[in-house]
């Protein structure tokens, strides 16, 4: 359904110090995953926000930037492939699997991950108790806050936007969804505040991307 070939090709010619990754989860695993597990997800790719030179990033910087995320993560920790869909934009993600040894220092990693990479979010989980299911915004005026949700929803294939697609092993993917309350924005420091904010935010994102992608068709 969905081509990694660009994907993979970048794989083949990276320099593997971990040669589990990418790994291929069952279906069963990642259900796992989900339901129990410690995870995060983070992409390289482009941030909505295209000052900073994001704009001028070709197809080639941001396969050399998903290697460098790649090399980042590969000693540390197992991923797997993810196509995720949000704010209207594909993204070639990482699904990484934490140890939940010590989940602040491991959300603390990632955040500073999505940071490094410019990227305008990070998803960071650990369903031991107690269970944090964030979106923490990494750039920009937003940065360190973030909002939080619970659980996930199992998606069919005919969905368009804010989604989460892993390849498993069998030729066959997994579609699911987050849950988060965008309308809740927690600071760095807990102050919890009820605001459109960040909806907003979501909303200018879409706006963003929708304009690269059409500046990419003239081209
Ligand atoms: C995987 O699925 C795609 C489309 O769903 C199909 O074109 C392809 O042949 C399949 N590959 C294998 C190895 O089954
Ligand atoms: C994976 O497991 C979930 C939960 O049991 C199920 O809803 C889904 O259909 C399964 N998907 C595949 C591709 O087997
Ligand atoms: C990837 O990492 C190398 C080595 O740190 C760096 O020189 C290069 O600029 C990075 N590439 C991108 C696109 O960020
Ligand atoms: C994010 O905020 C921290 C302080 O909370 C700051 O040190 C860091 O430089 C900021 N990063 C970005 C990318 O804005
Ligand atoms: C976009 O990037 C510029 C330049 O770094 C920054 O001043 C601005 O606050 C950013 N806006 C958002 C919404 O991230
Ligand atoms: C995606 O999420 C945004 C909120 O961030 C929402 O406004 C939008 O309608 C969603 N799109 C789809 C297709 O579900
Ligand atoms: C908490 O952080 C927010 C924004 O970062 C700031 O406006 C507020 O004053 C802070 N509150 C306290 C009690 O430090």
């Amino acid at each position: 359904m969905f081509r990694f070939n660009l994907f993979q090709t970048y794989f083949l010619i990276a320099t593997w110090t971990s040669l589990m990754n990418p790994i291929v989860l069952s279906n069963k695993t990642l259900i796992n995953l989900l339901n129990n597990g410690g995870y995060a997800i983070i992409s390289a790719e482009h941030n909505p926000n295209l000052s900073n030179n994001e704009f001028g990033l070709t197809d080639e910087a941001i396969q050399e930037r998903l290697g460098n995320l790649s090399t980042d993560l590969t000693n540390k920790y197992l991923y797997s492939n993810v196509l995720g869909v949000y704010d209207g934009a594909s993204e070639y993600s990482f699904l990484v699997i934490l140890h939940n040894d010590l989940p602040d220092r491991e959300r603390a990693l990632i955040y500073r991950l999505g940071e490094k990479y410019n990227q305008d979010s990070v998803i960071y989980v650990k369903q031991a108790l107690p269970v944090v299911q964030q979106l923490i915004y990494t750039t920009g005026p937003l940065n360190g806050t973030y909002v939080e949700g619970q659980g996930y929803k199992i998606l069919t294939t005919d969905v368009t936007d804010n989604y989460s697609s892993v390849q498993l092993c069998s030729n066959v993917t997994l579609t699911f969804t987050l849950n988060f309350d965008f309308e809740q924005m927690i600071t760095n420091n807990n102050t919890k505040t009820k605001t459109q904010q960040l909806i907003k935010h979501h909303a200018q994102n879409r706006m963003r991307n929708q304009l690269r992608k059409s500046i990419r068709l003239v081209h």
